[in-house]
């Protein structure tokens, strides 16, 4: 038998081999990009945003405030306790540290305010947009502008937008659609959460907790949970988060469980379910929507 293309053979195979090793690494595994628009032309592309590695962040000259900020959005409620009323972090609400599209990211955050928002009536800056969040979301406390907490948060945005000038922003949406012409049907609601969502918040939305006490699965409701004047107390603002991110661990498109199991009509009824549940009080409702007619999921 003629050996030479046997050994011809091997060595194409080896190459093929060799230059296997070169290739890039699945698309799954590689950093998400998205296009930058421009706010006054969100047609009009610039050039690519990657989402940055945390890895990164010790290569920034605020490294240690950044990775301080980034904890305090993980574990607020350990970290600042005379701020944050709720079980609750940041994060568990902006899915994936802020950083997937369609669950609340920060990625867009430092560069989107100042601006006048409706619930408001005026121009809220970013400082007060996070105080929002503590008071409402987190049923807590502001914090002081100046403080160390939110500089440190703020220095954690602003790195998550690096290379995006102020005028431009990553075309990534906060929060998914769904057809606020829908009517909510609550009974159809409770099935929904005690067959998809109970197994991680509980019979009684209070949550699951570690045997530290620091919570795995934040309540829904009842005095540990956000209150009525956060966004997520709102039928259509919470059917839109649920719809895109829940039930949890689930895994339909991507590597973070990203919901989308559940049709508009499922995520709008569970949300009125559980967002009309008791809930605290949210003191100074009555200056919300002061200019404009307020949203018609408002709890009041
Ligand atoms: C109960 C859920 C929840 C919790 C907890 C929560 N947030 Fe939010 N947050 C929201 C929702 C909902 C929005 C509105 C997103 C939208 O525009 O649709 C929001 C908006 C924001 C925004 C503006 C995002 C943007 O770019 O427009 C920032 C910044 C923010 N939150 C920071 C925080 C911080 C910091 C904390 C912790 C102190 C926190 N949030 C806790 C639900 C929550
Ligand atoms: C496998 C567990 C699991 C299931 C099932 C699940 N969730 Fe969640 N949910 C979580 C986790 C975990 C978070 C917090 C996010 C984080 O820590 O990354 C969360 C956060 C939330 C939040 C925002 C925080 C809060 O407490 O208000 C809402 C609202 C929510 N889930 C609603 C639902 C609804 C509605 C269902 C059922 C359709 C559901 N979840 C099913 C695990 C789950």
């Amino acid at each position: 038998m003629n050996k030479l293309p046997l050994t011809l053979l091997a060595a194409v195979l080896g190459g093929l081999l060799l230059s296997g090793c070169d290739k890039p690494a699945p698309a799954a595994h590689q950093p998400a990009q998205y296009d930058l628009v421009r706010l006054e032309d969100p047609n009009q592309d610039i050039k690519t945003y990657t989402i940055p590695q945390d890895t990164a962040i010790v290569d920034a000259p605020n490294a240690e405030q950044i990775f301080y900020g980034k904890r305090l959005l993980n574990e607020t409620k350990r970290l600042l306790p005379e701020h944050v009323g709720a079980d609750m972090n940041c994060n568990s609400c902006h899915i994936a540290q802020g950083k997937i599209p369609l669950g609340d990211p920060y990625i867009n955050s430092f560069n989107f305010y100042p601006r006048v928002m409706p619930r408001a009536g005026k121009e809220v800056n970013l400082v007060q947009r996070i105080n929002g969040c503590f008071q409402r979301s987190m049923n807590g406390k502001a914090l002081a502008p100046e403080s160390k907490e939110m500089q440190a948060m703020l220095a954690y945005m602003e790195w998550l937008a690096q290379n995006t000038p102020k005028e431009q922003l990553v075309d990534i949406r906060n929060a998914g659609v769904v057809d606020e012409s829908l009517v909510a049907d609550p009974v159809r609601g409770e099935q929904i959460y005690y067959a998809q969502c109970a197994a991680c918040h509980g019979d009684n939305g209070e949550g699951t907790y570690d045997t530290r006490g620091d919570v795995v699965f934040p309540p829904l409701w009842g005095d540990k949970s956000f209150n009525i004047g956060a966004g997520m107390a709102r039928t259509y603002k919470a059917a839109s988060f649920v719809k895109y991110n829940m039930p949890m661990g689930i895994q339909t498109r991507g590597l973070w469980g990203h919901g989308n199991v559940l049709s508009d009509q499922d995520a709008v009824d569970v949300s009125q379910f559980f967002a009309h549940k008791p809930r605290p009080d949210f003191a100074g409702k009555e200056n919300d929507w002061p200019t404009v007619p307020k949203p018609k999921d408002a709890r009041y």
